[in-house]
């Protein structure tokens, strides 16, 4: 039987089909499937040659600390994992436009100072970057630059005894392989690609960076595939409308994942921002119904952010729910407990809810603020200006305790907040109830979402 000479792959997760289809059975993604070139990728058979015996040692052993590059932008070496290990490879998403090239760029002129460094564009012309270098004030940083798409060309410039050892790859979707018939950003061309850099990059020890695009359902288009690939995945968020963006690990062989950086766009470039709780609640207004400081963690960092809740009647037969910065689910869940433990029910009526400052919250532990900033609106009775909310809710009404509540408590005596609503100890570590912070603050606990009721009750 004749061999096909195409196969079919959906771009979203790599899956691979032998006919068409408008959508793909592996991950369910509609229009993504594409006709590429089949390659002949059947390992001919292990019985030929003889394998060579692999050497077994113990798992103990001393073995020195990893090296790290310190790029000069502690928002991101602290992401990195505390910098970038030689011969690693980082993976930088992101929708078009947040600012992946910008930080590369800077990172880039920061690291050049240490160690030779490139940076290749396949998006931009040399003048473009350049451009970019001079409003960043870095014109005169000894960056290696390039414009290439051809992998070839690529490596062959790489490969050498001159090495650069960091590399920026802006981006992997435009980077294509002459020996693949697919069109560049395909999925074939961006694993095959990625694989010829990332093999390089540990040869020769230099840390590479492949900048990838991110589709509109927020994953990075095409090359999900390489995130198993690359050594860490790192994701540029943001608000288009507001000025700071989030740059937050979500995989890293070399480093904790729930790190986050925060960063400011400015009309120079990006700039770090070392306390983020002060940035995101520099606009609050206090004493206003429906706004709720919530102390929360991003990581091993505590960040304070207001979250806003408006419940207005309603004149539509299904009322609006608007979330931004969280989960629609789980506002759901927590008016379905308002409504069914606590007879607060709030179903004819628009309810918006927004995280100021474009942050996107996925702790549980925003529930309790969450509902005080519902109650609040629906009662028209402001939560204290200077009280900080934090708890999770199950689904009986009750408040449970979170992790990390001292950090949380410390952050918010230190940015001046002087009462926190938080959940009820569980009986066997009552006695540091508030820990060491309790002097600061005054801690009002809660057992039960009823109780956050009574505090917003209006007369
Ligand atoms: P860019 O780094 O090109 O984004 P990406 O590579 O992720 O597509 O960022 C471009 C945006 O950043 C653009 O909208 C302009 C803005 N910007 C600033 O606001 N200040 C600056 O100094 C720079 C260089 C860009
Ligand atoms: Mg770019």
């Amino acid at each position: 039987m004749a061999k096909p000479s195409s196969v079919f792959v959906c771009q979203d997760c790599g899956a691979i089909t032998h006919k068409w289809a408008g959508k793909c059975e592996a991950c369910g993604a509609w229009n993504s499937i594409t006709e590429e070139a089949a390659r002949d990728e059947v390992p001919k058979g292990l019985s030929g040659g003889k394998g060579k015996k692999i050497e077994f040692v113990s798992l103990e052993g001393s073995s020195a600390p990893l090296p790290r590059l310190a790029t000069g932008i502690a928002e991101l070496d602290r992401v990195a994992g505390g910098g970038l290990v030689p011969g690693s490879c980082l993976l930088v998403g992101g929708d078009p436009g947040i600012g992946k090239s910008t930080l590369l760029l800077q990172a880039t002129a920061g690291l050049s100072r240490q160690v030779p460094v490139a940076y290749i564009s396949g998006e931009e012309a040399v003048d473009q970057v350049r451009m970019r270098a001079v409003r960043l004030g870095h014109a005169k940083a000894k960056v290696a630059l390039a414009s290439a798409t051809s992998l070839r060309d690529i490596m062959a410039s790489l490969d050498g005894p001159d090495t650069p050892q960091v590399v920026v790859i802006d981006s992997i979707q435009t980077v294509y392989a002459d020996n693949i018939e697919s069109a560049p950003g395909t999925v074939s061309q961006v694993r095959a690609c990625a694989a010829e850099l990332i093999r390089l990059a540990k040869r020769r020890g230099f840390v590479l960076f492949l900048v990838g695009h991110v589709t509109k359902e927020g994953t990075i288009a095409g090359p999900r595939v390489l995130e198993h690939m690359v050594d860490t995945v790192l994701y540029f968020e943001g608000d288009r409308g507001h000025q700071f963006r989030i740059l937050r690990a979500t995989k890293n062989r070399f480093g904790a994942t729930d790190e986050i950086g925060v960063f400011e766009m400015t009309e120079t470039g990006l700039s770090e921002v070392a306390n983020p709780s002060a940035l995101f609640l520099a606009e609050r207004r206090g004493n206003v119904s429906g706004s709720c400081v919530f102390a929360g963690m991003e990581g091993t960092r505590p960040m304070l952010v207001e979250i806003q809740a408006l419940v207005a009647p309603s004149t539509l037969s299904s009322p609006r729910r608007a979330v931004v910065g969280w989960d629609t689910n789980r506002l759901s869940m927590v008016m379905a407990v308002l409504d069914a433990r606590c007879g607060l029910a709030l179903s004819g009526n628009d309810v918006y809810l927004n995280v100021a400052g474009g942050l996107r919250i996925n702790e549980p532990a925003a529930d309790l603020a969450v509902a005080a900033a519902l109650v609040s609106s629906a009662s028209d009775v402001p939560v204290p200006a200077d009280m900080v909310v934090f708890g999770e809710i199950g689904l009986s009404g009750e408040v449970r305790a979170v992790a990390q509540a001292d950090t949380r408590l410390k952050e918010a005596a230190k940015l001046g907040f002087a009462q926190a609503l938080v959940p009820a100890r569980p009986r066997k570590d009552k006695g540091n109830a508030g820990g060491g912070v309790g002097s600061a603050l005054s801690i009002r606990s809660i057992g039960h979402l009823q109780d956050v009721l009574g505090l917003f009750r209006s007369e």
